[in-house]
């Protein structure tokens, strides 16, 4: 991928006067690097899922497997038939969308289940949980015609929740704690102000307890490394969290998750050594985090182990975790792909275009390569012997 010109900064000068203060007020004259991506990404005014309109699409910074093609919500709306029929077709089925971009996911799966499974449609009520005001705003306009309702966690009553709860790029776009290694010890990095104005990092003492019980958790141990000095990743606690409040609504359903990310072998190998986190701007990845503060996406990729292992110490069990291009190949992306070389009634430039688009969610060096994470809760011994479609595949190791 080309690198933007980075010299052409365009940082949101309010912005950056607002995490200097922040930087200011605090006693040690420092925030973490989670409060200093919480305030890029969400500060209310100028965050830059804050500001309008926010780029996602063609247009716009980068784009999520719904912005390529209809196919990605359709063919999770079979999975969720699949969830509701496991579950005797109850009356009181909820869909609940975690960070629902702009609306464009909902969009596909709500029109494809009113035209091919009108009962389930008639039946489901369809929650997002949005915390981008403006978003939240753009979802409303494009989902008009539909039932849907947007909440808050706490207007959804403890263990209320019979359905299945899903996200799709919604916990790499959580900040995250950055962490470096220096004199074998395990350090966090903040964020300060030299005295040009310019945001610099430090490094210091971590700022809770929770980072040295997360690599419990998730059982790395990253002094064990080799040549490990300098060693820089991060740790997601607003993930953690995130699945602790899921749990606790969840009565009998399933929790999938789709992002991109690794196991924790993987996520913290040793050769990975400046961790994952990665800015998107016009279609361009670029590492520099103190560049376009607010005008550009930052993300960090998901430890998969983190979200299980907490998952099952919040009361989900682990169905299962396979890569996007399976879970939608089982579901029916191959039939559609085998379809389109059959069927006449498509033009050549139409065929090749599908074609592209629908190679594009499975590609093994993109999309394809996404991890997906099924947890439930309260499922009977009957209900979890019926193996998800999206699961049916083995994944690849
Ligand atoms: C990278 S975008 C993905 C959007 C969409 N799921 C898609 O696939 O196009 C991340 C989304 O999560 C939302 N978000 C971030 N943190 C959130 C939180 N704690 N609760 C709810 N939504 C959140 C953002 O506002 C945005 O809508």
């Amino acid at each position: 991928m080309n690198q933007p010109q980075l010299t052409i900064n365009n940082s949101n000068e309010n912005l950056c006067k607002i995490i200097h203060q922040s930087i200011s007020e605090s006693p040690k004259k420092r925030i973490t690097f989670a409060e200093y991506m919480d305030l890029v990404l969400y500060h209310p005014q100028y965050g830059y899922y804050a500001s309008y309109p926010v780029n996602i699409g063609k247009q716009g910074d980068f784009l999520t497997s719904s912005h390529w093609s209809a196919d990605f919500g359709e063919l999770l709306a079979e999975q969720f038939v699949q969830m509701w029929d496991i579950f005797q077709r109850p009356h009181n089925f909820t869909l609940v969308e975690m960070g629902a971009g702009k609306g464009i996911l909902a969009e596909q799966i709500l029109g494809y289940l009113k035209q091919n499974y009108l009962d389930f449609f008639q039946t489901i009520e369809y929650l997002i949980i949005e915390k981008s005001e403006v978003l939240k705003e753009e979802q409303k306009q494009r989902l008009h015609s539909y039932k849907v309702r947007w909440c808050d966690w706490d207007e959804i009553s403890h263990s209320s929740i019979t359905g299945c709860l899903f996200s799709n790029e919604l916990v790499d776009a959580f900040p995250v704690h950055k962490i470096i290694i220096e004199n074998q010890e395990l350090l966090e990095v903040y964020v300060s102000s030299d005295s040009d104005g310019k945001f610099i990092e430090i490094s210091g003492e971590t700022s809770t307890p929770r980072i040295a019980e997360y690599f419990n958790l998730v059982g790395i141990d990253l002094l064990a490394f080799p040549d490990v000095e300098g060693y820089q990743t991060e740790v997601n606690l607003q993930a953690l969290d995130w699945i602790n409040t899921v749990a606790s609504k969840l009565q009998n359903g399933y929790l999938l998750t789709i992002d991109y990310g690794y196991q924790a072998p993987r996520y913290y190998n040793p050769t990975r050594r400046q961790g994952t986190l990665q800015c998107y701007y016009q279609h361009h990845r670029n590492n520099d985090l103190y560049w376009n503060i607010g005008r550009q996406d930052i993300t960090a990729h998901v430890d998969f182990t983190a979200l299980e292992k907490q998952g099952i110490l919040s009361g989900l069990e682990n169905l299962g975790f396979t890569q996007q291009a399976l879970f939608l190949m089982a579901l029916g992306l191959g039939d559609r792909l085998n379809e389109l070389s059959n069927n006449q009634g498509f033009s050549i430039q139409e065929v090749l275009r599908r074609r592209e688009v629908l190679h594009s969610l499975i590609d093994p060096m993109g999309l394809g390569n996404f991890g997906v994470l099924v947890q439930s809760k309260g499922l009977s011994e009957e209900e979890k012997k019926q193996v998800l479609k999206g699961l049916s595949m083995p994944p690849m190791v």
